[in-house]
C-alpha cells in the first residue's frame, strides 16, 4: 500500500483519480487534514472504492503516522500536504511554518523510524517522495536560463522559504540517516479540481459570475504552466524509477505572463460561454495593488527527467486551458461546494471583494 498525504487537495486529489483509475495499481491510504483547500467531493467519483482508504490527520501527528505506517505495511510515501498559496503565507505564516516545516519533519521521523524497523529487502523498496515546488529557486530575469536542479535556493515569500526548509530536511535525512528520498520541483499546475482562490480558476469563477478579475501590479509576471495530469504522471515516473536522493524539475515548456492567461481564459469563454450582453470578459479585468515581494519569473529546465526519466509533458497550455475552463463550467457544483464562508473572508481580506 501507498500512503498519499494531502489527497484531497488539488494536485493530491487528480494524483489519487489517475492512479487509481489503473486498476493493476497498488492500493492508497490517503490521510489528510481537510483544511479549507482540502475536499472530499473531489474523491466523490471514487465511491467505495476498496483500493482507497481516507484518514483525516494531520502529517505533524507522528503517532498517528507510525500507527498507519505500520498497520498498513505501507512501501511508499508521497507527500503532497502543504499550505500551498502564496497570499495567504504573506497574510498569515504560521500553518505555513507549522505543516510545510514543523509537519515534514514530523513525517520523516515517523517514515525514519518504520524504515528502520523493516527488512532490509522492505528497506531497499522503500521510497519517500517529495513534492516541491519551483519557487524554491527564487526570481528570474526575463533572458536568464530556466530553473536547473543545481540552481542556487532563494526563497522570497514565506511559502517558498516554508517549501525550502522541508526540502532541506528530506535532503538531511537521506545524506544522514539513508532514508530513501526523492524530490520533485514543479512549475504551477492547473487543471481541474483547483481551488478557486489561485489564478485560473479565480478567474473563471469572477467571470461568469460578473465580478472584476484581478490582476496584480502589471500582469507581466511569467509563470511556467503545466497540466496537473502531466505532472501526476511526472510523479508516477518519479516514483517508479528516479533515482534515490536525486531531485527533478518538472515544467511545461509553457512560459506566459500572468496578463496573457488571463486574457486566453477570457477568450475561451466568450466562445464557450458568452456573456449575455454580447461584451468580451477582458472587459472585466482589473488591475489590483501588486503581491508583496512578488517573483517575477518562473521557468523550469526539464531536461533532466526527460533524459533520465523519458518524461515529457503531453498537454499544451491550448489544449489544457480549453479542458480546463469547459471542466469548470460543467461542475459548478464542486465550485459552489468548496467555497464555504472561509472564502469568503479570504475575498474579503486579500481583495475587499464580496465573493
Ligand atoms: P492544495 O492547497 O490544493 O492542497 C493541499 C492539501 O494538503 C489539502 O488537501 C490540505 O487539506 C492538506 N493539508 C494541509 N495541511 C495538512 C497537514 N498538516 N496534514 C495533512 N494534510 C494537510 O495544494 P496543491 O496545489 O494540491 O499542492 C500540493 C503540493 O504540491 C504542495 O506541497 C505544493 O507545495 C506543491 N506544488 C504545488 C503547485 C501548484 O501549482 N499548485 C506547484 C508545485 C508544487
Ligand atoms: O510555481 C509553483 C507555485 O505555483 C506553487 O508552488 C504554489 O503552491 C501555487 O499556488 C502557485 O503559486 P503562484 O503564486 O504562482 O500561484 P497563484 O495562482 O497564486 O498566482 C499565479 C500568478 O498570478 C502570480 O504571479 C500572482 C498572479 N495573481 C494571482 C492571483 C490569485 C494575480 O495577478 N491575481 C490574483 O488574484
Amino acid at each position: 500500500m501507498i500512503l498519499i498525504t494531502g489527497g484531497a487537495g488539488f494536485i493530491g486529489g487528480n494524483f489519487v483519480l489517475d492512479w487509481l483509475a489503473n486498476p493493476e495499481a497498488e492500493p492508497l491510504l490517503n490521510v489528510d487534514k481537510l483544511t479549507y483547500a482540502g475536499n472530499l467531493k473531489t474523491l466523490e467519483s471514487l465511491g467505495q472504492n476498496q483500493r482507497h482508504r481516507f484518514v483525516c490527520g494531520d502529517i505533524a501527528d507522528y503517532d498517528l503516522i507510525s500507527e498507519l505506517l505500520k498497520k498498513n505495511q505501507i512501501r511508499a510515501v508521497i507527500n503532497f500536504a502543504a499550505e500551498s498559496h502564496v497570499d495567504r503565507s504573506i497574510h498569515g505564516p504560521d500553518e505555513f511554518i507549522n505543516t510545510n516545516i514543523v509537519g515534514t519533519y514530523r513525517l520523516l521521523q515517523a517514515v525514519l523510524h518504520y524504515w528502520q524497523s523493516l527488512t532490509l529487502e522492505a528497506q531497499r523498496e522503500f521510497r519517500f517522495l517529495h513534492v516541491s515546488t519551483d519557487e524554491v529557486y527564487g526570481t528570474l530575469s526575463p533572458n536568464a536560463p530556466a530553473f536547473q536542479e543545481t540552481n542556487r535556493y532563494e526563497p522570497n515569500s514565506p511559502y517558498a522559504a516554508s517549501k525550502a526548509a522541508s526540502d532541506h530536511l528530506v535532503r538531511a535525512w537521506h545524506h544522514t540517516y539513508g532514508l530513501p528520498v526523492l524530490t520533485t520541483n514543479c512549475s504551477n499546475n492547473y487543471g481541474p479540481y483547483h481551488f478557486p482562490e489561485k489564478l485560473i480558476p479565480l478567474m473563471i469563477s469572477q467571470a461568469i459570475e460578473g465580478q472584476a478579475l484581478p490582476i496584480y501590479g502589471d500582469g507581466q509576471q511569467i509563470r511556467d504552466w503545466l497540466y496537473v495530469k502531466d505532472h501526476c504522471c511526472a510523479i508516477r515516473h518519479v516514483l517508479k524509477i528516479g533515482e534515490i536522493g536525486q531531485t527533478y524539475n518538472i515544467g511545461g515548456h509553457n512560459e506566459k505572463t500572468n496578463l496573457e492567461v488571463v486574457k486566453t481564459v477570457c477568450d475561451l469563454l466568450d466562445e464557450l460561454h458568452p456573456r449575455k450582453d454580447g461584451q468580451s470578459y477582458q472587459t472585466q479585468i482589473h488591475f489590483v495593488a501588486d503581491r508583496p515581494g512578488h517573483d517575477r519569473r518562473y521557468a523550469i529546465d526539464a531536461s533532466k527527467i526527460e533524459q533520465h526519466l523519458g518524461w515529457r509533458p503531453q498537454e499544451t497550455f491550448e489544449s489544457g486551458l480549453r479542458k480546463t475552463v469547459q471542466w469548470y463550467l460543467d461542475h459548478q457544483d464542486w465550485v459552489t461546494q468548496v467555497r464555504d464562508g472561509s472564502y469568503r473572508d479570504w475575498m474579503k481580506k486579500n481583495y475587499q471583494l464580496d465573493a
